[in-house]
């Protein structure tokens, strides 16, 4: 069976979506987090899934942490490198070794709003619609190629939190999906764009998400 690490930094409800919607189709190898205080991390252990802290602040360098981050990683040889509310910049060097096998997820539909606070931007900036995107990672910050998208709309009365929760389960939806489709082999980048194939040698045009509440 084709296995995932995640890397998480809190909360972990993306981790707990992908958790729950193995079901057979793929392991969770292991669950790390560079915070020791991530609640992500009871839930992954009750889960009887192998899960490690390993504290960035007791590192000297960004690459220095990274390099035993990869380590960790590589003894578990996943197939896929799952970031799931992972909250650091990555190294050049850590984003070239998992080229091409490593997943993010982003609270905006990018291009826009990249970074952080995306909720409060989108609200500020008067947009209509928002939701959250599923990309390889690139060393550019949040400008891999797109697998999956969702959107939602931003409703008059939203404020930060009532749209972020919104965003949150759509993100919670399209995840595991963009993980199915890497782990079948169903993917693939051209020109920084991703092909979803029908099956792992038939190319076929990628479905849009209709728009969600
Ligand atoms: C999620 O909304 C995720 O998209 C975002 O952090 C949250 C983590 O929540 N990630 C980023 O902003 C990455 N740039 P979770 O810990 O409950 O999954």
């Amino acid at each position: 069976m084709k296995s995932i690490v995640i890397l998480i930094s809190g909360r972990g409800s993306n981790m707990e979506a992908i958790i729950n919607a193995a079901q057979g189709e793929y392991r969770v190898a292991m669950v790390i987090s560079n915070r020791p205080d991530a609640a992500g991390l009871v839930f992954a252990r009750e889960r009887g899934i192998s899960a490690a802290a390993l504290d960035h602040k007791l590192y000297p360098s960004r690459e220095s942490f990274d390099q035993a981050l990869a380590a960790e990683i590589d003894r578990c040889a996943p197939d896929l490198v799952v970031l799931a509310g992972y909250m650091r910049i990555l190294s050049d060097d850590f984003v070239r070794h998992y080229a091409g096998r490593m997943l993010n997820i982003h609270p905006s539909l990018l291009p826009a709003f990249s970074g952080l606070h995306t909720h409060r931007r989108a609200i500020e900036s008067g947009a209509q619609v928002h939701g959250a995107t599923v990309h390889f990672v690139t060393p550019e910050l949040d400008a891999g190629p797109i697998v999956i998208q969702a959107v939602v709309t931003v409703l008059p009365d939203d404020d930060e939190a009532s749209l972020a929760a919104r965003v949150l389960k759509q993100e919670h939806r399209i995840y595991p999906q963009a993980i199915r489709w890497f782990l079948a082999g169903r993917l693939r980048v051209c020109d920084n764009r991703v092909r979803l194939l029908a099956s792992a040698l038939v190319p076929q045009t990628l479905t849009v998400p209709a728009l969600e509440q």
